[in-house]
């Protein structure tokens, strides 16, 4: 696993860099997902699909924006990465994020081996996840190891995804009924650094339901939801669709997408009793 940190740090200085310099303007291309990709979208994924697939034991990538895995004749381990999470307020200089699910053999979540996200902010972080969580911080020279990351029973964080006005009413009782206890809304529109939060906080509750104008939700399983599930339950978190656990979900095909909910155990508790 240690080939793959360092990897991940080498992809995570040339990108910080990448977003300093780069002009974030739209491509008149979209990604398999409908979104219109930025040039440092497609810049970062092959950045990332270099790193990864110069690793002996990676065997094939795919990322958000790929519309098919690329493989390769030998490796074991298959990486599904979101390269650049929160394209869209990358032009408003908030932070943003990369995402990756180390997969062992197959693309399912119950091959789901480890997990990492890089954040991009005034500082550069990495959160890895294998069988137990690391988290760094780059100094502008090296990477040093931080104390690890633990959830408590909850926390006062309210996440809160998607548009209010396409959300059941259930869900929209269970968010308020949040606000009512104290929890406070904290929002950017990059899931990076809205659980980042969450876990450097210590608890709340992240949410992207189903909406009325979509059913499945937003996030896509292999490189969004379930890596975040992974390093979740790590921290001692759980995450469900509402109803089952999201590491236990099938996948049908590789930006198949999902209802999710992130957070520490009352939250979840909460949510679970609205959703059952
Ligand atoms: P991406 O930029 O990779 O397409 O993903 C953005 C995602 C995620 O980061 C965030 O939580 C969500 O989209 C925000 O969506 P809404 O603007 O609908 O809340
Ligand atoms: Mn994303
Ligand atoms: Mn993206």
């Amino acid at each position: 696993m240690e080939d793959f940190i360092i990897a991940f740090q080498n992809a995570a200085k040339e990108i910080q860099e990448l977003l300093k310099t780069s002009h974030t303007d739209y491509l008149s291309s979209t990604n398999s997902s409908g979104d219109t990709q930025l040039g440092i979208d497609i810049k970062a994924d092959k950045i990332i699909e270099e790193k990864l697939l110069s690793l002996k034991s990676v065997y094939g990538v795919c990322s958000e924006e790929k519309s098919e895995a690329i493989y390769k004749n030998s490796g074991s381990y298959l990486i599904a990465y979101d390269p650049l999470d929160g394209s869209s307020i990358i032009s408003s200089n908030l932070s943003v994020g990369s995402i990756f699910g180390i997969y062992k053999e197959t693309f399912e979540s119950k091959n789901l081996i480890a997990a990492a996200y890089i954040v991009y902010g005034p500082r550069l972080e990495l959160i890895f996840a294998s069988e137990e969580l690391s988290y760094f911080i780059y100094d502008g020279d090296c990477w040093q190891r931080q104390p690890s990351i633990a959830l408590n029973k909850n926390g006062k964080i309210n996440s809160p995804g998607g548009t209010q006005k396409h959300w059941e009413a259930k869900h929209k009782a269970l968010i308020d009924s949040f606000f009512q206890k104290g929890y406070r809304l904290r929002y950017s529109g990059g899931m990076v650094p809205d659980l980042h939060q969450i876990l450097i906080k210590k608890g709340g509750l992240f949410s992207y339901p189903a909406t009325l104008d979509a059913p499945k939700g937003k996030l896509r399983k292999l490189f969004e939801v379930f890596p975040f599930a992974f390093i979740y339950e790590k921290a001692g978190g759980m995450a469900i669709d509402g109803k089952n656990r999201l590491l236990e979900l099938p996948v049908d095909g590789i930006h198949d997408t999902s209802p999710c909910f992130f957070g520490s155990e009352e939250e979840i508790n909460e949510v679970r009793k609205t959703y059952e």
